[in-house]
């Protein structure tokens, strides 16, 4: 057996013969965790492996019909994204990382999903969105609508695209109360695919459309006038729902308000509420929020004028104090399970993708964790058990994110690569990261980072080529799922292929048709 442990900065091999013990002792500044347990006997992975098929093999499958539908995205949460936040989880739990699981990966079904869109090899946040929120890929940048639609030419897309129904409106016709959860806007891509119908992305608010020639609403005005039953809205975003002559009340600035038509959206949503006879509030900081029921029918919370924050920058008290995604997730559930037929909620980890934007892998691995957090935080909830609903966790999208070199067993993710003999360096002498971008703002052809503290939050990994962002990866995805029909996740299909799962499972939309689907309508069980 192999045994390495760290001390101070030496890490000390002990290699164990029977009685014998030798340890070698290597002076390091960079290798993470505790303890490194090698299963260097054969047996115990056969063991366990054996075990692991029996696990398999007497697994049972659901069949029944979903009460409700959790559809979590982890934005830009490709595959490298996934080991290397699985590593870091581990390390932050004092292992070595590689064996650890990241709570949605225990889940039973995976399958790969292909995420080019219409007219793009490599998609963005919107058209992917859309595909798994409507079942139907459309072009780069639009929202809700088919492949007909033509980037930002509104008059076009309105007369020649059709307006897409997305499995959130599917939800509501059976009586299912619905909600959205984002760390983003809730204007943004992913948040506004499943509710918004529009040939640009970027019209979030009014100030954001040049383009007069056509009755085209933007997206902050589609949320609140033409979406006015969703239960739960929770995010970012408040600069497109505050009149421009109105102060953020977080931040005291008057140009973080930013309607140019004069209207106050959360006033007109909270009259809506108010003449609905309902139940509501609407929050803007973590104590408000904790301080809200979840006996509540209508909440609309809204932290940040913009993207709410990074997980590991977050505050959580005062006017700028944010809920975490898993509390959001929670009041979420609190309030959705209320109602009498099921729910529908989408929860995005939106922020894992701007870290990689930037570079900032450490940013971005953080988020995945605290998403990771929020479906584990459904997961043990009654209310979203895998009895009565179906959790589905994804990505929209990769990004270029690479681990690279044979770092040594243990080594601290957000590291130099090193071996049993210290830094290994590339042909130039210089040391090298474990973690890599293809692409981004980080590029820069001469760098030793050999006296780099590589593992600070806004240290920004190295990159190949120079673009002002990192851009998205082309790759397919992974899809988890669990609970009812979740067996339906197998294989390799389009993206599209989620929407259809979470509607069978569920019994709605296409599937509420009885020539579709006998076995929904004569009551599957
Ligand atoms: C929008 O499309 C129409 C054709 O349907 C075209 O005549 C018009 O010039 C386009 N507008 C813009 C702004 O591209
Ligand atoms: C709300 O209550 C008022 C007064 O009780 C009643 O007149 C109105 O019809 C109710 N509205 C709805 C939508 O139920
Ligand atoms: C908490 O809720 C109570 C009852 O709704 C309210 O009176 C109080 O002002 C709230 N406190 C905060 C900090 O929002
Ligand atoms: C490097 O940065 C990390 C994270 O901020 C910090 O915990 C660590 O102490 C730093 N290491 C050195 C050698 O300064
Ligand atoms: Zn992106």
């Amino acid at each position: 057996m192999v045994i390495i442990s760290k001390n101070g900065d030496y890490l000390g091999v002990f290699v164990y013969f029977g009685y014998i013990t030798i340890c070698v002792s290597l002076p390091v500044t960079n290798i993470a965790s505790g303890k490194l347990e090698l299963q260097t006997d054969g047996s115990k992975w056969s063991r366990e492996g054996v075990d692991e098929v029996y696990r398999m093999v007497n697994k049972q499958t659901n069949t029944k019909v979903a009460k409700n539908i959790i559809l979590f995205i982890g934005d830009g949460m490709g595959v490298t994204t996934m080991t290397a936040a699985r590593i870091l989880d581990g390390q932050l739990k004092g292992q070595s990382g590689e064996d650890n699981k990241l709570y949605f990966e225990t889940y039973d079904h995976t399958s790969l999903a292909k995420t080019y869109c219409l007219d793009k090899m490599t998609p963005d946040s919107a058209s992917t969105a859309t595909a798994m929120l409507t079942g139907v890929k459309t072009n780069y940048k639009i929202l809700g609508m088919d492949g007909n639609a033509v980037v930002n030419n509104c008059s076009h897309s309105m007369k020649y695209s059709q307006k897409l129904q997305t499995i959130l409106h599917w939800a509501q016709k059976l009586g299912k109360r619905t909600g959205i959860v984002s760390t983003a806007r809730v204007t943004h891509a992913t948040p506004a695919a499943a509710y918004s119908h529009t040939a640009n992305r970027d019209w979030e608010g009014d100030v954001n459309m040049e383009q007069q020639d056509a009755p085209c609403k933007d997206i902050a005005r589609q949320l609140i006038e033409d979406n006015p039953t969703i239960n739960v809205i929770l995010g970012g975003g408040r600069r497109h729902f505050l009149p421009n002559t109105m102060r953020d009340p977080g931040t005291g600035r008057i140009e973080d308000s930013q309607r140019a038509d004069g209207r106050d959206l959360i006033k007109e949503w909270l009259s809506d509420k108010r003449s609905r006879n309902s139940t509501y509030s609407y929050v803007w900081n973590r104590d408000q929020f904790l301080n809200v029921s979840g006996n509540k029918e209508y909440l609309l919370g809204l932290f940040s004028s913009s993207h709410m924050s990074y997980d590991i920058d977050r505050r959580t008290s005062g006017k700028q104090g944010e809920p975490s995604l898993s509390e959001m997730t929670n009041k979420a559930i609190d309030i959705l399970s209320k109602g009498q037929n099921g729910y529908f909620l989408l929860v995005e980890g939106a922020r894992i993708d701007h870290g990689h934007h930037d570079n900032k892998a450490k940013k971005a691995l953080y988020d995945v964790l605290a998403f990771d957090n929020a479906v584990k935080a459904a997961g043990s909830r009654p209310e979203s058990s895998p009895d009565t609903t179906l959790s589905i966790v994804t990505a929209d999208h990769s990004h270029v994110f690479n681990i690279v070199g044979y770092p040594q067993r243990g080594s601290d993710v957000l590291g130099l690569v090193r071996d049993t003999g210290g830094l290994v360096t590339d042909q130039n002498g210089k040391p090298y990261t474990i973690l890599h971008y293809s692409n981004g703002p980080s590029y820069t052809q001469n760098i030793n980072l050999r006296y780099v503290n590589t593992t600070t939050a806004w240290f920004p990994f190295p990159a190949g080529y120079s673009t002002q962002y990192e851009t998205h990866g082309g790759e397919d995805v992974v899809v988890y799922a669990k609970g009812p029909m979740s067996h339906l996740v197998r294989g390799s299909h389009e993206q599209t292929y989620i929407t259809y799962v979470m509607a069978y499972s569920a019994c709605i939309g296409p599937f509420l048709d009885p020539s579709n689907s006998p076995v929904c309508s004569s009551g599957r069980v």
